[in-house]
């Protein structure tokens, strides 16, 4: 291991430098105008494999975005250690609010990254993530010290549900046979208070339309006699949460998991500060689900959302006008043992039912994605935090997180492997939001645990 950090320190600003490149490729999947950035951010890392000397380097094309695989089998006794990540970004929107442009990465510090971070779309999530394991692996080989072997895969289509990486799996079960999948793609609690991300949630995402009258009317001539599909969607969606803010979907909460006292206890052990937390998004007061603290409903409890909202007049000036038709775009994040087929049925049904005669409502289910939840007794998890422990110093704690990676539920289905996740962003890093950064403490922190993973996996593998 000594020649492997060394080796870290030594090319610490050659990977920076690096890492900017792969972040000016603005792979944005969900736009079609950037197709062919995607592949070139595909095609810059499979170009940074070779390089580093992963074996069987190749772009795979798919339906949709491609995936990159590359390999390194040093040892077939040694454990196989199979890594995943993204090199596709949410899109950038609202350009207005970046202090700097998305895809021209700068440095510079904040009060929680005094030491400077990296902003630009993706920096965090997930290509400054999944970069560090390129380059622990580059300095892993380089330096004669590979403890375990590396498949990497590397998706483009993350952030628009992995629509064609399932079936990629099905079809390439033994290429990707590993002992463990091992992903940088979530964040810990701080960086004085280290995690292992131990659950994420699953995803239930649906368009709804509500129509009411067959065309535009003049808000005066019609209004109060004629229902507003705006006001009825607003009516509608203020019923879906009870006054314990729960959600109010018959049969959502059948199936949710029972979390221990013992876990709870443990998942609100973090130095949570409710009061900086405040402070950090600018409210006076939270709100969320009676009876839990902000960590446990941001993790083990379900939550509906709606991400956007819209319908009728909304340019410049006043418009007098009662819309034909009023739309949202809704999001339920699951837990144990809910189902994304189940709960968007369950939504359907209520939605439609709900909805008074005066309007008809179409309900559109998106992506889903289940939940996953990783157990902390095993040489996976075990690896993770003896690797955390050396290099921060501390012991992680285990910590479910409330974001989705849909694809860890299939990894264990269709590979029969655990996943571990061994995020380094922070919460605050502003993922999918303007100004996304990753910080220098994280970045660095990050290269160097990861060939401690592969070195602890090795030893308590054997
Ligand atoms: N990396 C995130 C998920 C994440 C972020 C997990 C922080 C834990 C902490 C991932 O790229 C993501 O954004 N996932 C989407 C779901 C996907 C289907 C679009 C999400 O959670 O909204
Ligand atoms: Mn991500
Ligand atoms: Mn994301």
């Amino acid at each position: 291991m000594e020649k492997t950090l060394k080796y870290l320190d030594e090319h610490s600003e050659r990977f920076l430098q690096e890492l900017f490149d792969l972040l000016r490729i603005p792979s944005v999947s969900a736009d079609p105008a950037h197709a062919g950035d995607v592949k070139r951010a595909a095609e810059w890392i499979a170009d940074n494999m070779r390089a580093i000397g992963v074996d069987g380097v190749e772009v795979i094309p798919t339906d949709g975005h491609p995936i990159v695989y590359g390999e390194k089998i040093t040892d077939p006794a040694a454990p196989t250690v199979l890594v995943y990540g993204h090199y596709d970004v949410q899109p950038p929107d609202p350009l207005d609010l970046w202090d700097s442009p998305p895809f021209e990465p700068v440095i510079r510090k904040t009060d929680i990254h005094p030491e400077g971070a990296i902003f630009a779309r993706g920096a965090c999530d997930d290509k400054g993530q999944m970069f560090l394991h390129l380059k622990a692996f580059e300095a892993m080989s380089k330096s004669g010290e590979l403890p375990c072997n590396v498949k990497f895969m590397i998706e483009g289509e993350e952030e628009v549900g992995s629509d064609h990486l399932g079936l990629f799996c099905e079809q390439n079960r033994e290429k990707l046979k590993c002992d463990v999948v091992l992903i940088s793609d979530t964040s810990i609690f701080s960086n004085e208070t280290p995690t292992i991300t131990t659950g994420l949630r699953g995803l239930s995402y649906v368009e709804v339309e509500v129509t009411g009258p067959n065309k535009d009317l003049h808000s005066g001539v019609y209004g109060g006699a004629v229902a507003n599909p705006i006001n009825v969607l607003a009516r509608m969606i203020a019923s879906l949460h009870d006054e314990k803010r729960r959600i109010t979907i018959p049969g959502f909460y059948d199936k949710v998991e029972i979390v221990s006292e013992e876990e709870r206890k443990l998942l609100n052990s973090v130095p949570f500060d409710i009061e900086a937390y405040k402070k950090d998004l600018g409210v006076d007061a939270l709100e969320g689900e009676e009876g839990y603290t902000p960590i446990e409903q941001t993790s083990i409890r379900p939550t509906l959302d709606v991400n956007g909202i819209w319908g009728g007049y909304i340019g410049e000036g006043a418009k007098t006008v009662l819309p034909s038709k009023a739309f949202a775009k809704i999001s339920m994040r699951l837990v144990p043992h809910q189902t994304s087929d189940e709960i968007t049925e369950l939504f359907k049904k209520h939605f439609e039912r709900i909805a008074p005669p005066s309007v008809k409502v179409t309900v559109r289910p998106h992506h889903g994605g289940e939940p996953a939840v990783t157990p902390i007794d095993t040489p996976e998890y075990k690896a993770g935090e003896q690797a955390m422990e050396k290099t921060f110093g501390k012991k992680p704690l285990p910590l479910r997180s409330g974001g989705s990676i849909p694809i860890v539920a299939l990894f264990e289905k269709v590979l029969g492997a655990k996943s571990i996740l061994l995020g380094f962003g922070l919460d605050s890093d502003a993922i999918h939001s303007p100004n996304e950064h990753f910080g220098l403490f994280n970045f660095k922190i990050g290269l160097k645990t990861i060939p401690w993973y592969h070195h602890f996996y090795r030893e308590l593998k054997k």
